[in-house]
C-alpha cells in the first residue's frame, strides 16, 4: 500500500532516502559533478526543504518525491560549504554557483493561487507502478491551490511527459535549447506545464 506524507512528517532517515531518489533520478544532469550516484546523493542531500516535499512511502521505504511551492518560497536551499565538503573545492563551488541559480530560481511574477511541483522522482525499483501519478495526485487534492505548474521538463523525457499528460498536464511554454548546446545535451525544448482544478 502506498501512503504519502509531507517530507517533514517523517523519520529522521527520510532525508538519506531522499538524496538517493534524487541522485538516481537526476544523476544524468548532474553527471558533470560526479558519476558516483553515492557521492551525489551525499553532496545534496542537505539542501531539502522539508516542508515543502512530498514522500510516497511503501512498506516503510520511500519509493517517490515531490516538492510542491507557493511559487515563492523554494524548495531546496544549496550550501556551498556542504558541497564542497562531498564534491571537492572547484565542483563544489561550481555546483553552488551553478545550481544555486537553477534549482532556487524565483518566479518573476509568482502567480497567486498556484502551486509549482518540483523535483519529481520515483526510485528506480518502484517506477512503472502507478507511484508518481498517485503521489502527484494527493499532492494536487490535499494543497489549497488552483493551478499547478510544472517548469523546465526535457522534451527527450518521455517518462515524465507522459507522467504529466496522463495526469491532466498540458503545455503552456516551449523554450527553445541554442542548436549548439541541444545537440551537446541531445535536449531541444525544454517543456513548461500546467494543470487546473476543475471547479
Ligand atoms: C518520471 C518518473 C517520476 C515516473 O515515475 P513512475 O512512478 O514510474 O510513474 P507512474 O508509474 O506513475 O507512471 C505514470 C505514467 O507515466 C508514464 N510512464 C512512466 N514510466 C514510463 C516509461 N518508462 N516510459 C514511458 N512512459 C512512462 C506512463 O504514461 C505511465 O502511465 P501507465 O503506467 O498507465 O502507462 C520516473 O521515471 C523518474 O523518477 N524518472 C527520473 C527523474 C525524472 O526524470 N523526474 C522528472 C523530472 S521533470
Amino acid at each position: 500500500m502506498i501512503t504519502v506524507s509531507r517530507a517533514d512528517k517523517l523519520g529522521p532517515n527520510a532525508r538519506e532516502q531522499m538524496a538517493k531518489i534524487f541522485a538516481e533520478g537526476f544523476k544524468d544532469w548532474l553527471v558533470f559533478f560526479s558519476k558516483d550516484e553515492n557521492q551525489l546523493a551525499a553532496a545534496f542531500g542537505h539542501m531539502f526543504v522539508l516542508n515543502q516535499f512530498y514522500a510516497a512511502v511503501i512498506d516503510n521505504e520511500i519509493a517517490a518525491i515531490a516538492a510542491c511551492t507557493n511559487c515563492q518560497t523554494p524548495s531546496v536551499k544549496l550550501q556551498p560549504k556542504e558541497l564542497r565538503k562531498h564534491l571537492g573545492w572547484f565542483k563544489g563551488s561550481l555546483a553552488a554557483f551553478v545550481l544555486k541559480k537553477e534549482f532556487e530560481a524565483h518566479f518573476k511574477n509568482p502567480p497567486s493561487d498556484t502551486g509549482s511541483i518540483e523535483f519529481v522522482g520515483t526510485a528506480a525499483q518502484f517506477r512503472g507502478q502507478g507511484v508518481a501519478s498517485e503521489m502527484i495526485r494527493y499532492i494536487m487534492e490535499s494543497t489549497p491551490y488552483k493551478e499547478y505548474l510544472i517548469e523546465e521538463v526535457a522534451d527527450t523525457n518521455i517518462p515524465a511527459m507522459n507522467l504529466y499528460k496522463k495526469l491532466g498536464f498540458q503545455e503552456y511554454r516551449r523554450t527553445p535549447v541554442p542548436q549548439m548546446k541541444a545537440k551537446k545535451i541531445g535536449i531541444t525544448n525544454f517543456i513548461a506545464l500546467k494543470y487546473r482544478k476543475e471547479g
